[in-house]
């Protein structure tokens, strides 16, 4: 569903993402993790085609997204750190406008039910969302990314700013979603979400996909021990660790 082909980036002699070869298959939640500047935020803005690549191919459903760049657009919900939504309109609203820009007319019980299923609580969404907090706009996004129907989701830190509880109703989202059918691809820092609600984890750094780890395999600690290993030596001697 999600493909990269010898990925790479350069922004002059750094190279930002460098030779990714990546699968997510539909039902599949794949998390990127690695230290600030790894290449996960590179890495997510390629499959949108908000940048081109130096060399490599990134495909959704089998498009191009270089040059099939509306067939692959429409196949993807995306989600960023901070999502930018209308604030003098409700939540519901902004659904509404967005769900609409997508193709799809809900009925306003729908609208809400999506809402709802994101964790937004009743009575915040016929409220102006310059009044939510983070945590409640990020619902808000998760709402639209839903609403879409999208085959794939890509996620850059969605969980930042999320309480423990809204963290952890996201995930099962998540779990929902890829159960459904959906290929999910996240970039995070959360090292135990990753565990709770992803399939595979691939540990970046320097632009390069350093390991894939199945996440059924291995226990939080074990996810954190390897991480650091990661970070702090150098690829062979974490490899000698695994
Ligand atoms: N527009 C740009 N121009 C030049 N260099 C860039 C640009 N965007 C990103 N980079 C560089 O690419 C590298 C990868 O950055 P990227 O944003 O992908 O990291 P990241 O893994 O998402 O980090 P974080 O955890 O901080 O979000 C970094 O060295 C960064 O400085
Ligand atoms: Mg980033």
């Amino acid at each position: 569903m999600l493909e990269a082909c010898e990925l790479s980036k350069a922004y002059g002699a750094n190279l930002a993402l460098n030779a990714l070869n990546l699968r997510v298959a539909p039902g599949e939640i794949f998390c990127l993790l690695g230290a600030n500047g790894a290449g996960k935020t590179t890495t997510i803005h390629l499959f949108l085609n908000f940048i081109a690549p130096s060399v490599g191919v990134a495909r959704i459903g089998g498009f191009d997204v270089s040059r099939d760049t509306g067939q692959a657009r429409q196949m993807v919900a995306y989600l960023p750190e901070n999502v930018a939504l209308y604030p003098r309109l409700s939540g519901v609203e902004n659904l509404d406008y967005f769900s609409r820009l997508s193709g799809h007319r809900y009925a306003k019980k729908q609208l809400r039910n999506f809402l709802m299923a994101a964790g937004l609580l009743e009575e915040a969404a016929d409220k102006p969302v310059a009044n939510y907090s983070k945590g409640m706009r990020q619902k808000v996004g998760i709402a639209i990314a839903c609403a879409k129907e999208a085959k794939v989701l890509l996620l850059d830190e969605p969980t930042s700013g999320l309480d423990p509880q809204a963290s952890y109703e996201f995930s099962n989202l998540l779990r929902t979603l890829a159960d459904s059918g959906v290929a999910i691809l996240m970039a995070t820092h959360d090292l135990f979400r990753v565990k709770e609600s992803g399939h595979r984890a691939g540990i970046m750094k320097g632009g390069k996909m350093l390991t894939v780890l199945n996440t059924g395999e291995i226990s939080a600690a074990e996810l954190e021990r390897i991480y650091l290993q990661y970070m702090q030596a150098g690829l062979h001697v974490a490899e000698a660790a695994l």
